[in-house]
C-alpha cells in the first residue's frame, strides 16, 4: 500500500476486547419481586459484591423486612419506588404476574435497564416444560411492554438455594446475556461478574430468549435426578 492509498482509506479501529466489559459498581440495582428466592438471592449476592442494592416488593413493609434479613446495606421498597430509585432493575416475579407488574410500572421504568430473568415454565407430573409466551419470550414480553425502558435478559439459570446460602463463596457458572444494545449486555456482563465465580456470557438478541429461558425446565430435570443446584459453563470463550 502507498502513502496515497493510506491517507485514503481510514485505518480500521482495532477490534474490542469483548471482555472489556465497564465499571458498573456505582449503579443502583433494584429488583422487583426480591422478597421471593430468586430476588433475595441476588440482591444477596450483588450486595455482599459491594453493589447498592434495594428490594422491591408489592408491599413495601415485607421488603423492608428481607432488606434487613440480608443486611450489606439492602434496602426495601414498594416495587414503584424500587424502579424509580433505581438504575438497573431486575424482574424477579413470577411469570403469572409478569406482563401485569411491567404494565404498571411503564413510567417508573422509562429510562432504565431492566433485567429479565423470568422463566415461564408449566409443571405437570412429568416435570417442568417450557411455556410459549405470545411475544416469544418472557424478556420480548417486557420489551414490548416498556418502549421506553432498554430491556435484556440474564440470570435465568442460578440456583436460588446457592444465591441464598451464606456459606456459599463462590458459585462457579456462566450467565448467558442477551439484549439489543452492546453498552446495555456489557453493563449486565460486568454486573454478573461482580459475583465471584460468574461470567456473564452474550449470548445474542431477545428474539433468541425464549431458549435460554426454556432450558431451565432441563436443569430442573438435572437438579431432581441428580439432587443438584447444575449451573452451566459455555466452553471455548
Ligand atoms: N427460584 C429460582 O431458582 C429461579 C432461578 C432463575 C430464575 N427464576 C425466575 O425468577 C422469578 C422469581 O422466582 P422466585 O422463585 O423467587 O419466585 P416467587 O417466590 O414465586 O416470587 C417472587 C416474588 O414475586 C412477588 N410476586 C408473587 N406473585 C406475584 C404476582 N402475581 N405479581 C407480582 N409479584 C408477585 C412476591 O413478592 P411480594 O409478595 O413481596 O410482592 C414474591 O416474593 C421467576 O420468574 C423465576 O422463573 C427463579
Amino acid at each position: 500500500m502507498t502513502s496515497t492509498d493510506s491517507a485514503q482509506t481510514p485505518a480500521k479501529a482495532p477490534a474490542k476486547d469483548p471482555w472489556d466489559l465497564p465499571d458498573v459498581s456505582g449503579y443502583v440495582v433494584g429488583v422487583l419481586g426480591g422478597t421471593g428466592p430468586q430476588g433475595k438471592g441476588l440482591a444477596h449476592r450483588l450486595a455482599r459484591a459491594g453493589q447498592k442494592v434495594i428490594i422491591g416488593s408489592r408491599a413495601a413493609e415485607r421488603a423492608r423486612a428481607a432488606a434487613q434479613e440480608l443486611g450489606h446495606g439492602v434496602e426495601g421498597a414498594d416495587n414503584a419506588e424500587t424502579a424509580r430509585r433505581s438504575d438497573i432493575v431486575i424482574v424477579a416475579v413470577p411469570w403469572e404476574g409478569h406482563g401485569d407488574t411491567l404494565k404498571a410500572l411503564r413510567d417508573e421504568l422509562a429510562g432504565k435497564l431492566v433485567v429479565d430473568c423470568v422463566n415461564p415454565l408449566g409443571f405437570d407430573k412429568k416435570g417442568a416444560y417450557a411455556l410459549k409466551p405470545e411475544e416469544g419470550s418472557a424478556a420480548e414480553q417486557a420489551a414490548a411492554l416498556l418502549p421506553d425502558s432498554r430491556v435484556a435478559a440474564a440470570f435465568h439459570h442460578l440456583s436460588a438455594v446457592l444465591l441464598q446460602d451464606p456459606g456459599t463463596e463462590r458459585i462457579d457458572t456462566d450467565v448467558m446475556v442477551l439484549g439489543e444494545e452492546r453498552a446495555d449486555v456489557e453493563i449486565v456482563q460486568a454486573l454478573a461478574g461482580r459475583i465471584p465465580g460468574m461470567r456473564g456470557v452474550f449470548a445474542g438478541r431477545l428474539r433468541n430468549a425464549h431458549q435460554v429461558e426454556s432450558l431451565v425446565a432441563n436443569l430442573i430435570s438435572v437438579n431432581r435426578r441428580y439432587k443438584a443446584h447444575a449451573g452451566l459453563r459455555v466452553t471455548d470463550v
